[in-house]
């Protein structure tokens, strides 16, 4: 079933509340694809009713951001979350979700400031903003997420627990092409050469879980070797790598033993930007 009303959705979703149905969500962008569907099955095994939301939201992209030329394709999504245990299909229009005079947005302190949040000024209020407003309009138990985007999970974490949002939030672990490259809509974006060049990004954070399992310890030495593994083999432009607390998301100098550990990095090829990670624990 398709919903593109919010009033049907909200509607919708109370109705199944009160007929006992647990409902669980998966909010996307669309341009689904093997990464978005793993969620959508996990999403089946937690509820009764599976909601995939599909919205490009633009107020999480910035001034010169691809929110324009963001991929799009209504009748794949449509098909491709069906198959994989869609029960309802919401696609609102952005003028019903941020109609004239719409002024509410969550800043989430702390965690936003980093990482993604430096490089992408707002993008973590435009988040936080519309997944609170999907979760108002979908009523779910559960929401699934996937590892991909590291830091969104843990911005909606924070969000659900300051917030008070009755959820329970589950995370997918990233799905990834048979080299090793995290599935990203964005993907599409690359070149031939560009593809076969992003394969280095799970292969720099894979020398950076083997330098950790030898028990290297300065962050910065691990940061380098990745760098360099980088700039060798692809013509990416590194944004950030990153070595932080998987909790607070604050930069580590050392590691210490039993530290849970995220990974992370984003690296631009030609006008594309790509992110990936890797949790470690020390
Ligand atoms: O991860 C995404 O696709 C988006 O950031 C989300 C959570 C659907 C909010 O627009």
């Amino acid at each position: 079933m398709v919903i593109r009303d919010i009033r049907e959705m909200q509607l919708t979703a109370e109705r199944i509340r009160q007929s006992g149905k647990r409902i669980a969500v998966v909010p996307t962008m669309g341009y689904l694809h093997e990464g978005h569907l793993s969620l959508i099955r996990i999403a089946k095994m937690k509820g009764d009713v599976v909601i995939t939301t599909l919205f490009v939201n633009p107020t999480q992209f910035g001034p010169h951001e691809d929110y324009e030329r963001y991929p799009r394709d209504f009748e794949r999504d449509l098909a491709l979350a069906s198959a994989a245990g869609t029960t309802h299909l919401f696609a609102p229009e952005a003028s019903q979700m941020y109609p004239t005079g719409y002024s509410t947005y969550i800043d989430v302190g702390g965690i936003t400031e980093v990482l993604e949040g430096k490089s992408r000024p707002g993008h973590f209020r435009g988040v936080a903003t519309v997944v609170a407003k999907l979760f108002n309009l979908t009523k779910p138990h559960v929401a699934v997420f996937g590892q991909k985007d590291a830091q969104q999970v843990a911005v909606i974490r924070r969000m659900i627990k300051d917030l008070n949002f009755n959820i329970e939030l589950v995370v997918g672990p990233i799905v990834r092409e048979a080299d090793g490259l995290a599935m990203s809509s964005r993907n599409t974006y690359l070149t031939p050469q560009q593809r076969k060049e992003a394969v280095v990004l799970f292969q720099s954070l894979k020398l950076a879980e083997a330098r950790v399992k030898e028990g290297v310890q300065e962050c910065r030495k691990i940061i380098d070797e990745m760098a360099s593994l980088i700039k060798a083999n692809s013509s990416g432009v590194i944004d950030y790598i990153s070595i932080a607390d998987n909790t607070s998301l604050q930069e580590l100098r050392h590691l210490q033993p039993g530290q849970s550990v995220l990974i992370s990095l984003a690296v631009k090829f030609g006008s594309t930007r790509l992110i990936d990670n890797l949790i470690i624990l020390v």
